[in-house]
């Protein structure tokens, strides 16, 4: 989205107005604007229009010219913030093609404004790098946005601007999916974000496949050896001078996941394109807070590799020893996010101890096939060794309007993970395998770290129909959430 301001008045062709339901009765939601309702309503009515939600109906007007009903659902006196998201993005992306629009949503302050800008933003999305000859019949993402309201405060101004920062960020993250792995490989990955990054004068180190193996990374080299495209491990730091907390971020950057010599089945290998998920979003969310000056430093970790077949590639029974010291037992080299999350999580630790100690690490990854089966598509999953930091991290989530849950790390399958010839094996019970993973990530952590983690393995990458403000393909998930998370650190709340 090239804008978005405020408007006390209709300046474009396009309008976006509410359409709500109260039992079966249609109620538009006009924000400040006046219209002839009873007409529009007989007309909705004849169109089949219901009101829910994604549900959009463009309807011909005159002065505007075209009037887009976006739905809200239930018809109430106050919407939720995730309601207002949803349905500006969804309008967002039918205007696909069209210059600007402007947004006459239930706005009753500078939450709710966010929530709209939020929503027009992330919905005016395209991916067309790779287009030749049908690039023409694409259409552009909605250019500005004009959002009707009576709010011009400092905090709607802030809000409005952050909303573009997270619009920004969450396309990086979305483009660094959709680019298949002919064209993103562990290198290429670390040098498009040094470039982002260093426009923005942050610290960036990007170590090699040669000092991975001199300074005994195991789980990234052990992963990467298979590849003619060898591995990396991305740092980028971002210290303010007023920084109130220092917390680490690790991110599973795996650019493509055959499964390695547990070969993945052709059918849907494809969305392996995915498994540097987890790594675009904890880059992006250093990005994103460096540009929004957050009080708060952040070191952001992307363990680097792809995981493929080859005569050099890692074979089931091989042993590697992760950074610090611990040996694994490589049973199933398709559970490879651990291996590489475990020396990048020693390592950010280590980091984090000779500046003064970490207030906090979380991890963030498209980690398990049991994520997707337990919680669906659209839903993330949050374990934890610390019951206060889930808290608040799930009051951001929900604050951000994505959907993470708490999920739990039972003992008892700790030892399912038991080797008999290394410190610990990389598989354990198939049963909770998303918990069995977080197991397994936990034994890299100091247990006095407030430690997260986030398995995105379902919501990071959208096989399905567009919806509100997601597309299809990468969706950019995780990052709000991490924003919330990063301004209440800082708010120290
Ligand atoms: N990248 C996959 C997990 C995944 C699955 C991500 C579906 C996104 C969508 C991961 O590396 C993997 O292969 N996990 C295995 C672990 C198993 C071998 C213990 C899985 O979930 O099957
Ligand atoms: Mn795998
Ligand atoms: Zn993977």
């Amino acid at each position: 989205m090239k804008s978005i301001k405020l408007t006390k008045q209709i300046n474009t062709d396009f309008l976006v107005l509410g359409l709500a339901q109260n039992n079966g009765k249609l109620v538009i939601e006009s924000g400040l604007t006046k219209f002839d309702e009873k007409k529009l309503l007989v007309v909705l009515a004849n169109l089949g229009a219901t009101g829910n939600a994604d549900e959009v109906v463009k309807v011909p007007h005159t002065n505007p010219q075209t009037i887009i009903f976006t739905g809200l659902g239930k018809s109430n006196k106050t919407y939720g913030h995730e309601t207002l998201r949803r349905a500006a993005g969804a309008a967002s992306r039918a205007l696909a093609g069209q210059k600007s629009a402007t947004f006459a949503l239930p706005i009753l302050n500078s939450q709710d404004l966010a929530a709209v800008a939020e929503g027009a933003a992330l919905g005016a999305y395209s991916f067309t790098e790779f287009r030749g000859s049908t690039l023409k019949d694409q259409k552009t993402p909605l250019g500005d946005s004009e959002i009707l309201s009576k709010l011009d405060s400092i905090e709607a101004k802030n809000a409005i601007k952050r909303a573009l920062v997270l619009a920004k960020n969450s396309f990086l993250i979305r483009d660094l999916i959709n680019t298949p792995p002919s064209h993103l490989t562990p290198s290429s990955f670390a040098i498009r974000i040094k470039k982002i990054a260093l426009t923005l004068g942050l610290k960036v180190e990007i170590l090699d496949e040669k000092v991975l193996k001199s300074k005994g990374y195991g789980g990234i080299t052990g992963v990467g050896q298979g590849s003619a495209n060898p591995p990396r491990l991305l740092r980028i730091s971002y210290k303010p001078a007023k920084a109130r907390k220092h917390l680490a971020l690790v991110g599973k950057g795996i650019t493509f996941d055959t499964g390695g010599l547990a070969l993945k089945p052709a059918n849907g290998m494809e969305a392996m394109k995915c498994d540097m998920g987890g790594a675009a979003a904890v880059i992006a969310t250093v990005l994103a807070a460096a540009e929004l000056k957050l009080p708060i430093a952040i070191d952001a970790w992307a363990p680097l590799a792809e995981n493929m077949v080859s005569d050099n590639a890692q074979r089931p029974s091989d042993i590697i020893t992760i950074y610090g010291g611990k040996t694994v037992e490589v049973l199933n080299p398709d559970a490879e996010g651990r291996l590489v999350l475990a020396d990048a999580l020693v390592r950010a630790e280590e980091v984090g101890k000779a500046s003064g100690g970490l207030d906090g690490i979380i991890d963030v990854a498209t980690l398990t096939g049991a994520q997707v089966v337990a919680l669906g598509t659209r839903t993330s999953a949050v374990m934890t060794n610390d019951l206060d930091f889930s808290g608040q991290f799930l009051s951001a989530a929900a604050k951000s309007g994505e959907q993470f849950w708490p999920m739990p790390l039972p003992e008892e399958l700790r030892a399912s993970l038991d080797s008999p010839v290394a410190d610990i094996a990389n598989i354990g019970d198939r049963m909770g395998g998303m918990l069995v993973a977080g197991l397994f990530l936990r034994e890299f952590i100091n247990p006095q770290t407030p430690w997260l983690h986030l398995d995105i393995a379902g919501p990071a990458y959208n096989e399905g129909e567009p919806h509100g403000y997601t597309p299809v393909g990468g969706t950019g998930v995780a990052l709000a959430s991490l924003l919330c998370l990063l301004e209440s650190v800082a708010s120290n709340k």
